[in-house]
Parts: structure tokens; C-alpha cells; sequence
């Protein structure tokens, strides 16, 4: 694939995986649009990732389909959409302790939102287009306090297999990471996050935790590899395994 002709869409863009595979997008000459609810923090990765010629953002909240529909609107031509968006805040809990809005607000992310980005992206795509979601190690080796985010990446990767039948010729793919260094552990772990991660570090048969170029680099697999749809692509270390 020549990616000096792809223009792609990275809703999450703005943070950990979804940064790290924009960086490696523009790297390759492709037109990049990075897209998230903080505008702050997308004019922040903007700086960090220099190419302002092909270098765009886009403020959305993909869990509400007003803007989903108008960010398409304005977008235009598309080749590829990826969203590596979840809002977990608050998730993490033993469920006596789960507030039912937190629940919502992974649903809305990881699932309504790819749905939404789906139905009104879509239309957009070529042919030879792309949807790439990114659901989780939760939903294969589930641990306590994670019950919600594990029922929501199993969720996803039935979506993505049920749009890559309906959406066909259009690619729909997943992936699945294992534990990797980004923001988001400031939620999972808080200020346990380096301890945590360096156990896991040490249980993995690799070795170490994931890091951001690495799923990145899977999402580029996916982008580009006109034969794989409807699946699920698992990037971490072993972690079903050990
Ligand atoms: N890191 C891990 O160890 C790990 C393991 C397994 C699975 N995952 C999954 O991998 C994906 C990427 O995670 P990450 O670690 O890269 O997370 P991250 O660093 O926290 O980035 C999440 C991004 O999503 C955006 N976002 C959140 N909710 C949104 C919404 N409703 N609409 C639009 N944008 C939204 C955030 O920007 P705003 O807040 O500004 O909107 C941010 O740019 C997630 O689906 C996560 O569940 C991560």
C-alpha cells in the first residue's frame, strides 16, 4: 500500500497507542487526521508530532452521534479509520463498588463509538478501505475489577466480526493488546502503575510490557494487508499463555 495516497482517521490520537501509530502514519507520508474529546491535548500531540502539511485534528466524542455524523461531514475523502478511544475512568472496580455511569462511559467508548464511526464513516471509505478498533487482553484473561472492560473487548471483537461480513469489500479488524506503558494506567493502577506494569513485565515469556510502537505497528499491519478481515489480532507478549 502507498501510503503517501492514504488518508487516515485516529480517533484517539491524541494519547498513548493511537499517537504512536499517527507518528508512524505521517512517518510514512500518509495525511493524518487525530481525533479525541480534549482539544488541549490534541493541539499538545500536534506539537509533539511536527508535519503540520499533513497533520490535522478533529475535536469528537464518538460516544454522541451528532458529532460523529458532523465530523464526517467534514472530513470528506477517507481511506482508513482507526480508533483506539476508551474512557475507563472509574471502571476498574470490584462491583460493589461500580457506578453504573462508569460502566456506560466504556460501553460509549469502546463500543457504541466504533458503531457509530462505522455507520457514518463508512459510506466514506473506498472499497478498499478500513475500519481497525482496538478491544483488549481483559476479555481472554479477565482479572477482578475488570469485569466491565473484559465484557466490552469481547463485544468489540464480535462487532468487528459482524462488519466485516456486512460491510464487505470493506476490511473491519481488531486489535487486541496485551499490557502496554500508556496514560490510561494512570486510571487502571494510579501511582501503583510502574510496580504493576514491571510484575507483568516479569510474568510475560517476552519479557516486558507492551509499548505503544508496538500495537501501533500491528495497527499498520491491519491498515495495509488487503487480505485479513473480521479478525481479531492479539499483540501481547505471551499474556494468554502465562
Ligand atoms: N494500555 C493498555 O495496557 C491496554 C491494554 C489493553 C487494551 N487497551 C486498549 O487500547 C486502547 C488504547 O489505549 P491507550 O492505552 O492508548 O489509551 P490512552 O492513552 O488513554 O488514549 C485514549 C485516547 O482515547 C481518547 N478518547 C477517550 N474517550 C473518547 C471518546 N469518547 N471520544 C473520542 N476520543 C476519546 C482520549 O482522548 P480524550 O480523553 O481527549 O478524548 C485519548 O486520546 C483502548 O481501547 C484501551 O482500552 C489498552
Amino acid at each position: 500500500m502507498d501510503m503517501e495516497k492514504q488518508k487516515i482517521l485516529i480517533v484517539g490520537g491524541s494519547s498513548g497507542m493511537g499517537l504512536a501509530l499517527a507518528r508512524r502514519c505521517l512517518e510514512e507520508g500518509a495525511h493524518v487526521i487525530i481525533a479525541g474529546r480534549g482539544e488541549a491535548k490534541l493541539d499538545a500531540a500536534r506539537e509533539g508530532l511536527g508535519q503540520p502539511g499533513t497533520l490535522e485534528t478533529a475535536v469528537v466524542d464518538i460516544s454522541r452521534e451528532d458529532e460523529v455524523a458532523a465530523l464526517f461531514q467534514r472530513i470528506g475523502r477517507l481511506d482508513h479509520i482507526v480508533s483506539t478511544a476508551a474512557d475507563i475512568e472509574g471502571a476498574y472496580r470490584l462491583l460493589p463498588e461500580i457506578e453504573l455511569s462508569a460502566a456506560q462511559k466504556v460501553v460509549e467508548s469502546k463500543f457504541y463509538g466504533p458503531l457509530l464511526l462505522a455507520k457514518h464513516g463508512a459510506p466514506k471509505l473506498p472499497p478498499a478501505g478500513s475500519l481497525t478498533f482496538v478491544s483488549g487482553i481483559a476479555a481472554h484473561r479477565p482479572a477482578a475489577r475488570g469485569s466491565v472492560v473484559a465484557a466490552v473487548n469481547a463485544a468489540l471483537d464480535g462487532l468487528v466480526r459482524a462488519l466485516a461480513v456486512e460491510l464487505a469489500p470493506i476490511r473491519v479488524n481488531a486489535v487486541s493488546p496485551g499490557w502496554v506503558d500508556t496514560p490510561i494506567w494512570e486510571f487502571v493502577a494510579g501511582d501503583k502503575k510502574d510496580d504493576t506494569l514491571a510484575a507483568m513485565a516479569k510474568r510475560l515469556p517476552v519479557g516486558r510490557v507492551g509499548k505503544p510502537e508496538d500495537i501501533a505497528d500491528a495497527i499498520r499491519f491491519l491498515i495495509g494487508n488487503g487480505f485479513t478481515t473480521g479478525e481479531t489480532l492479539h499483540v501481547e507478549g505471551g499474556h494468554r499463555l502465562a
